[in-house]
């Protein structure tokens, strides 16, 4: 059997980092690409990466490029193509540069990878998605948005922080678009089969969300020159792989949901099983009252950022 085609677009600290994970798992062949501006730094990037496989012991090729021949026929298409934040912007500053940016490279997918699944990575995430399956007119099981396992992977390193266990042992689920908004779900988060709310009283869980919804921010602010990339490249991979192993996995992530959650054909982070159809099904679960009000208050967000891609687009 052929190893899977992973195009990672944007060879920039997410891209990079995400191609050295999905290398040192063994997903597949990687092809890593930039502008043509950037000359040959995805192909040193992709070179240095090739010469840990001997040592580290992964059997992929890494190929660097500007070119999309190079791409074609991908079975994955990660998009991390865009600026990223620094200290004082918020994710919806970067709107108007990165969805010409997701415009340009979706429509280039589309022709040279026309059955790929697309994971965007570019934020502000939820309309970033939107719109490369807009653009892609691909079906929306097959584009789908990374954050929320990285919003629930903050989430749960902070409760194992504050518990003093093994992160193995701490589950979580997280709901809503990625942003200020996010929805934690204290009664989907459990420490060894354990529901948090018998180990932690409740204020300290809500400084704990709190601190997680803040946790991009709280990385830009210490990098100074850029935004998070180790997490987000590792959440990136493992839903790589869910795809390419079909692993069927119950995680987060944005996915197009229109009667579902009765969200009404916006992509917005909802539990999914994710497999090598794409987002195989959302998963909807009973919401508590407050539950569904705050992820209603996401949904709305998300509604008003798409609409203002939409007039900067037309503009
Ligand atoms: P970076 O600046 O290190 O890399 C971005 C790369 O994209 C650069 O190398 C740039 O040349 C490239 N690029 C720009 N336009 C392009 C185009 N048209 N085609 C191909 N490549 C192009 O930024 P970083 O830190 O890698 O972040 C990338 C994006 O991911 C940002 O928008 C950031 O906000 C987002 N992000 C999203 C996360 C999430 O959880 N969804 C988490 C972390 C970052
Ligand atoms: C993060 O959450 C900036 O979206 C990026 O780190």
């Amino acid at each position: 059997m052929k190893r899977a085609k992973i195009t990672i677009v944007g060879a920039g600290n997410v891209g990079a980092t995400c191609a050295h994970w999905c290398a040192a798992a063994e997903l597949g062949d990687v092809v890593l690409l930039d502008i043509p501006q950037t000359e040959d730094m995805p192909k040193g990037k992709a070179l240095d990466l090739m010469q840990a496989s001997p040592i580290v012991g992964f059997d992929s090729n890494i190929v660097g490029t500007t070119d999309y021949a190079d791409t074609k026929d991908s079975d994955v298409v990660v998009i991390t193509a865009g600026i990223p934040r620094k200290p004082g912007m918020s994710r919806d500053d970067l709107l108007a540069t990165n969805a010409k940016i997701v415009t340009a490279v979706t429509e280039q997918i589309k022709t040279t990878s026309p059955n790929c699944a697309i994971i965007v990575v570019s934020n502000p995430l939820d309309a970033m998605v939107q719109q490369a399956q807009k653009v892609s007119g691909f079906p929306a099981n097959r584009v789908m948005g990374q954050a929320g396992v990285l919003d629930t992977a903050r989430y749960r390193t902070f409760i194992a922080m504050e518990l003093g266990v093994s992160v193995e042992d701490v589950s979580a689920m997280l709901m809503g678009g990625h942003g200020d908004t996010m929805v934690p779900m204290p009664s989907c988060t459990s420490v060894g089969g354990i529901p948090v709310t018998r180990l932690m009283d409740e204020k300290r869980l809500e400084e704990i969300v709190d601190r997680a919804r803040k946790g991009g921010a709280e990385i830009v602010g210490l990098l100074k020159t850029g935004s998070a990339y180790y997490a987000p490249a590792a959440a990136t991979a493992q839903m790589v792989e869910a795809i390419v192993r079909d692993k069927k996995r119950l995680i987060p992530c944005a996915a197009y949901c229109d009667k579902e959650y009765g969200v009404g054909g916006y992509y917005v982070g909802v539990p999914v099983i994710l497999g090598s159809d794409g987002v195989e099904k959302v998963v909807e679960l009973d919401l508590t009252e407050q539950e569904k009000s705050d992820f209603q208050k996401s949904v709305d967000a998300v509604k008003g950022l798409v609409e203002a891609m939409d007039k900067l687009l037309a503009s």
